[in-house]
């Protein structure tokens, strides 16, 4: 299929949708009754998203706000509440029938909030080429829409573009475990339906990395669905834009704390855990930011860290027997790489098989934040207990 041949199919189905007001795509945790108190009803009943904008939970008053596909309007709304009157929201879609919707609705919710004036604005554009000036945004949200635009490449470069140095995304998508095959991507129905545009993690996680954010890591994730064999998952990702220029300063150092015992960020740099490493002001800058700030310890001087030291993190795997039960683990950041402590390696996006004792590992608070989880098998396993060596490596 063409670019506007889908960009085509995509538009007419959510303005049948939204005509109709059907229901479509897939869960997303908002507080209905909550929101109900300052957006109308016909708003909320065409929200297509696929996750909460959770980044709207890091707004300051009179940041400014893009939400890329903003359909119907439900996150511009949201956002225009918590970024105050003295913020503003720009809200960008293709589709003429969610502009009109959300357009229309709009002075309703800046009375309900109290403010004289709306300070949202809905522009009819393309994600690939938007109606937005240079550097103007703090803050990109999105929800449930780049799987659905046929040239992701161009629409992270333009979300580059638009964001200002210092600002950060939060994107809630339909993301997949494997590449997607092409009779999913030549099937018009699943387009419309967030499946045949979804991106495995990697290759979107990658496309993000390509046109220049660093610090990319999972807010949350949900399982979705799991049609012929793939797995199709809801993700929220948060990314940075960091500032062009910092202040030279050679003499920081950063010390990984844990739970992993290495690790590799996106520009190839890699840290042992409690081994400092000289980092320059923007690494440094970057690893003072959420989720980098519970994982290192950054300092004038070089800290080292001894395993006895209650700062140093490490999960060991229980020295048992383990089964294989058809789990893999889903790495999402905020590195490229990473090594747990039973020597196993996850490639961020790379799905890896693990038993059941490395899986216990995972679940816990340390590092359950960065993976997504998902189970393969599709009938009962009746997985013998395959012994470890002494060393713990059975895995
Ligand atoms: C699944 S709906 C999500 C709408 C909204 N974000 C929400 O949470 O309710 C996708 C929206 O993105 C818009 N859209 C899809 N692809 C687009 C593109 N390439 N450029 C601009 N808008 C696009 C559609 O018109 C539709 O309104």
């Amino acid at each position: 299929m063409s670019y506007d041949g889908i960009a085509q199919t995509v538009s007419d189905r959510y303005a049948r949708a939204a005509a109709t007001g059907e229901q479509i795509c897939c869960p997303t945790g908002y507080n209905f009754d909550d929101l109900r108190t300052f957006i109308p009803d016909e708003v909320l009943k065409i929200s297509y998203g696929c996750g909460t904008p959770a980044g709207l939970e890091t707004v300051r008053i009179g940041e400014t706000v893009l939400d890329i596909g903003s359909g119907g309007g439900i996150d511009c709304f949201e956002a225009s509440r918590r970024v105050g009157p003295t913020g503003r929201v720009i809200g960008i879609d293709m589709t003429d029938t969610m502009l009109d919707i959300a357009r229309r609705h709009a002075p309703v919710v800046a009375a309900n909030l109290g403010y004289e004036t709306s300070n949202v604005e809905f522009r009819k554009g393309m994600a690939e080429s938007m109606p937005v000036e240079d550097d103007s945004a703090d803050l990109i949200i999105s929800n449930c829409v780049i799987n659905l635009a046929p040239d992701k490449r161009k629409v992270f470069h333009e979300m580059n573009r638009v964001l200002r140095p210092g600002g950060r995304f939060t994107i809630s998508d339909i993301v997949s475990d494997q590449p997607v095959p092409q009779y999913f991507v030549h099937d018009t129905e699943k387009w419309g339906n967030c499946l045949s545009g979804a991106l495995r993690v990697s290759d979107y996680v990658g496309g993000m990395v390509e046109a220049g954010f660093l610090g990319i890591h999972q807010v949350k994730f949900t399982q979705w669905q799991v049609i012929d064999g793939i797995h199709f998952l809801s993700i929220t990702l948060t990314g940075y834009k960091l500032p062009e220029a910092m202040e030279h300063n050679n003499g920081l150092f950063a010390t990984l704390l844990g739970p992993f015992s290495r690790a590799t960020d996106e520009s190839g740099q890699s840290y042992r855990r409690g081994i400092p490493q000289p980092v320059p002001a923007r690494t440094a800058h970057l690893l003072s930011a959420l989720p980098y700030q519970s994982l290192f310890l950054v300092s004038e001087t070089p800290v080292i860290l001894e395993p006895s030291d209650p700062r140093w993190l490490a999960i060991l795997p229980e020295q048992k027997p383990c089964v294989w039960k058809g789990d893999y683990a889903l790495f999402t950041g905020p590195f490229t790489e990473v090594e747990d402590d039973d020597d196993h390696l996850y490639q961020r996006g790379i799905p890896l098989e693990i038993c059941s004792k490395t899986l216990k590992v995972l679940e816990t608070d340390a590092y359950r934040p960065h993976f997504a989880m998902i189970n393969r098998a599709t009938a009962e396993i009746s997985g013998t207990q395959v012994a470890c060596s002494p060393s713990g490596g059975c895995c």
